[in-house]
């Protein structure tokens, strides 16, 4: 008999978590006004909230923080992690931030003006927040096949080299400090972009004289999806993967709290000597010196463990084996979600689910809460609250797609649970029908809204 697959890890230290009853959900819920944010942690059995800073670290992790170097200057955990860094991705330079945001913030900073004009595939919302914040702008290059949930594609993520390429022969070179490649697009379902296209985006970037920056978060994840999707790569090994990726940029953002698997921490990886240069004086600003920026010791240590841990293919397998895990169970239970299933998450295309819910009511929103409601589940919505209004009109905005994203956290969940999920949305799944109304807003903050918004049910 052929073995099925297991994991690669066994179990040395649990958290419980609580189970409640509807009446209960119901009424904390309503308190905290129909935002899944504002629920405390303890009312919620099962947390797909995000699969940032939520994973588990291992045993070796743990130890490296007893070992952290809290020297003010010049850590032996720093070098640790430049060591660690440089290893993994190739870039000799490097600067500790707190988190991915507080990366961007600081290269941002050094290299982004005014009226600048920033092509990539689904700048993540931080990214495009700290791009419009210095009133310039970003331009959504992701290929339209993304936007298509039920169409297969294996590396859905890509940038569109057409769309790519006139917005590079239409403005000033002078005015695009560069591209973003987002590994893996998030956005977009946590869906990979492909060797084949990073090199297509760096022969034009090259053309143009344009410089490539990666926002890392998944980057590993989308090495894995390389080996397993694209032909010349399946005898490599995911670090040799990553060089290769990385060789391509001249700069790279890092979220750890995803794929280096802490709780928290950042940085930014530099080709260039210059680059590193710019950026000292505002990370020494806003997140510390060039040697801690924003992390202790102990973080530094845990981080250059878990590059290492998450680049190895076993632990990779066993991670994205649980999301495809995920798939399968709403495939059989003809759940519709963006299609394949994606590095980290699911998302599940909610406008197709809750086909009575008119879009004006929020319809992932309402998919969530009945998610919650229905087995204590927390999703969080991809759609018409995170659009937010229109900066000029101050209309709402309604994306094309209405996506409730369920984040697998790393290395924290049975798939016990990923059947219990996948029970419970079966279950809202067969009462679809019976779903008419959404919730309107009864509170708002003018940008990002979504985190603290305040909402009421609309009654039919
Ligand atoms: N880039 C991408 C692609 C991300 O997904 C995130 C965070 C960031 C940058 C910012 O990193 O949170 O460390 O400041 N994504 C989280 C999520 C919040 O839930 O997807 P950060």
């Amino acid at each position: 008999m052929e073995l099925p697959f297991a994991e690669s890890f066994k179990i040395k230290m649990v958290e419980t978590i609580k189970k409640s009853t509807r009446e209960e959900r119901e009424r904390w819920i309503k308190e905290a006004k129909y935002n899944l944010f504002n629920l405390k942690s303890d009312y919620v059995f099962i947390d797909l909230l995000t699969d940032s800073g939520t994973g588990a670290m291992s045993d070796k992790q743990w130890a490296a923080m007893m070992e952290g170097d809290e020297s003010y200057a010049g850590a032996r955990s720093y070098y640790n992690l430049k060591n660690s860094i440089s290893t993994i991705t190739g870039f000799e330079y490097f600067l500790p931030t707190h988190q991915g945001r507080a990366a961007e913030n600081v290269l941002f900073s050094a290299l982004v003006k005014e009226g600048d004009i920033i092509p990539g595939n689904s700048h993540f919302d931080t990214t495009k927040g700290h791009i419009e914040f210095r009133k310039a702008h970003a331009v959504d290059c992701t290929i339209d096949e993304a936007k298509v949930t039920n169409l297969e594609v294996p590396f859905k993520g890509n940038l569109d080299i057409a769309k790519l390429e006139k917005v590079l022969s239409s403005n000033p070179k002078e005015k695009i400090p560069f591209i973003v490649i987002t590994i893996t697009n998030n956005t977009a379902g946590g869906q990979p972009v492909s060797m084949e296209n990073i090199k297509a985006v760096s022969a034009v970037a090259k053309k143009y004289g344009i410089r490539i920056l990666f926002d890392s978060a998944r980057f590993a994840e989308n090495a894995y999806f390389i080996k397993k999707r694209e032909s010349g790569y399946s005898d490599k090994s995911i670090k040799e993967i990553c060089r290769e990726i990385f060789s391509h940029g001249d700069f790279m953002t890092m979220s750890s709290k995803k794929d280096a698997i802490v709780n928290m921490g950042g940085f930014i990886g530099f080709r260039h000597d210059e680059d590193f240069r710019a950026c000292q004086m505002y990370n020494i600003m806003f997140e510390g010196f060039i040697t801690y920026g924003g992390m202790s010791g102990r973080d530094m240590n845990a981080l250059a463990q878990g590059l290492d841990e998450g680049t190895e293919f076993e632990y990779l397998e066993t991670r994205i084996k649980q999301v495809e895990y995920l798939g399968k169970k709403l495939d059989e239970y003809g759940i519709p979600y963006q299609r394949p299933a994606g590095g980290h998450a699911i998302f599940i295309d909610a406008k197709k689910v809750l086909t009575n819910v008119p879009k004006e009511e929020f319809v992932a929103q309402t998919l969530g809460i009945e998610l919650y409601l229905e087995a204590g589940i927390r999703g969080v919505e991809i759609g018409a609250l995170l659009a937010d209004r229109d900066p000029e009109t101050r209309e709402n905005r309604y994306p094309e797609l209405e996506l409730l994203r369920l984040a697998i956290p790393r290395r924290v969940y049975t798939n016990n649970h990923i059947d219990y999920i996948a029970a419970a949305l079966k279950n809202v799944f067969d009462r679809r029908e019976s779903i008419k109304g959404g919730y309107r807003i009864v509170k708002e903050l003018p940008i990002m809204r979504h985190f603290t918004v305040e909402l009421e049910p609309v009654k039919r």
